[in-house]
C-alpha cells in the first residue's frame, strides 16, 4: 500500500476556491484500481463549502461504490507539514471508510504522515450503537 500523491495533486488542480484560495484535493484508492478525485469547493455563502476528502467519498457512493471497494485515501495541500483533515471529514471518513483505513497526509513539498480513520478520531460518533428506537 503506498500513497497517491500525484493523483491527489491532479485532483487539487480541480478545486474552487475563490475564497479562501486554498486549494485541497483527495485521491480515494479502490480495490479495482480505480481512483476517485474530490477536491475542496467553496461558496460565497461561506459555510456550504464542502472540503476535498468528503466530496471524494460523496462521489464515490454516487457512482455506486461502497466502503469495502476502499483501499486508502491521500489528501494534499500547500500547507507547512501534511494537511490535517478537519472535524467534519473526520467523522464522514470514519463512517463511509472501512476501520482502520490507510489516510495519507501530504502538502505540496512531498512531505507525507501515514495515518488511519481510526487514529485520525477516536471514539467516533456511531449511530447504530445507540439504543434508538
Ligand atoms: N478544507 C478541505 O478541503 N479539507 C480539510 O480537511 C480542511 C479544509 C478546505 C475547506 C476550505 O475550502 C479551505 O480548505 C479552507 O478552509
Amino acid at each position: 500500500m503506498k500513497p497517491n500523491l500525484n493523483e491527489a495533486l491532479r485532483a487539487r488542480d480541480k478545486a474552487y476556491v475563490p475564497y479562501s484560495k486554498f486549494k485541497v484535493g483527495a485521491a480515494i484508492e479502490l480495490k479495482d484500481g480505480k481512483i476517485i478525485h474530490g477536491a475542496n469547493i467553496e461558496n460565497a455563502s461561506f459555510g456550504l463549502t464542502c472540503c476535498a476528502e468528503r466530496n471524494a467519498l460523496f462521489s464515490l457512493i454516487s457512482q455506486g461504490y461502497k466502503k469495502e471497494d476502499i483501499v486508502s485515501i491521500t489528501i494534499v495541500a500547500n500547507d507547512h507539514g501534511p494537511v490535517s483533515p478537519c472535524g467534519a471529514c473526520r467523522q464522514v471518513m470514519h463512517e463511509l471508510m472501512p476501520r482502520n483505513t490507510k489516510v495519507y497526509l501530504a502538502n505540496t513539498k512531498g512531505e507525507i504522515k501515514e495515518t488511519s480513520t481510526d487514529e485520525l478520531l477516536p471514539y467516533a460518533f456511531v449511530l447504530d450503537e445507540k439504543p434508538h428506537e
